[in-house]
């Protein structure tokens, strides 16, 4: 069991980054196979819209983006940690998901699997927001289904934390890290 974790957030140990950590420690706690990828670390370029994709089922961009789409096949679990920015995921993860076009043209042009096998796949989102409003997280979470629809991913669920700022916020809510940890655990015991 490989879980791959993306940590979304440019603001490193900030409130994302430590909840992702818990995540990935509840997930190695129960003998998988972790491995996360910053992004504000990499360097990923926004999709051009050339349409190479469409005929190869790659994207001919040759950065940081084709780390991590190695590291989508090889993971039987996918945890997209990113904070609102703008009601949506950060910028950096907005990239990465654009560029995730290849594994759509893969899916519904070329008609091979996106991941390149059928295996079962779960993705999982955490996200926080500095606002305390209902369906705070409804944009966000129509980008992020939609991304793991496209790879054949199923929606396993989200945590999702409103009304957390500051950085490190989060640790006022040591309730909200063991649930971090706990669903690290369930992601792979299911
Ligand atoms: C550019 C930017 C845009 C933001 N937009 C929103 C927003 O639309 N809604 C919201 O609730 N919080 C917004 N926030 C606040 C962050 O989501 C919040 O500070 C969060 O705790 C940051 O998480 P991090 O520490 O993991 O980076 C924004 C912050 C920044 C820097």
């Amino acid at each position: 069991m490989r879980v791959l974790g993306i940590a979304g957030s440019p603001r490193r140990g900030g409130n994302t980054d430590l909840l992702l950590a818990e995540v990935m420690r509840g997930a190695a706690s129960k003998g998988a196979e972790v491995k996360t990828v910053i992004l504000s670390d990499m360097t990923i370029s926004p999709c051009q819209h050339c349409d190479a994709c469409l005929e190869v089922g790659k994207c001919r961009i040759e950065d940081d983006m084709q780390k991590v789409y190695a590291e989508f096949e090889q993971a039987d679990r996918i945890i997209l940690a990113s904070p609102l920015h703008f009601m949506s995921v950060t910028a950096q993860a907005k990239a990465m998901i654009d560029r995730c076009q290849a594994l759509w043209a893969r899916k519904y042009v070329l008609k091979i699997p996106p991941l390149g096998d059928r295996r079962e796949r779960k993705g999982f989102f955490v996200s926080v927001g500095g606002r305390k409003v209902a369906n705070l997280f409804e944009p966000a979470l129509v980008t992020v289904k939609s991304l793991f629809r496209i790879m054949d991913v199923e929606y396993a669920g989200g945590l999702l934390f409103p009304g957390i700022d500051e950085k490190g916020a989060i640790k006022k809510y040591p309730d909200a890290l063991k649930q971090a940890f706990l669903a690290g655990q369930k992601l792979v015991e299911e």
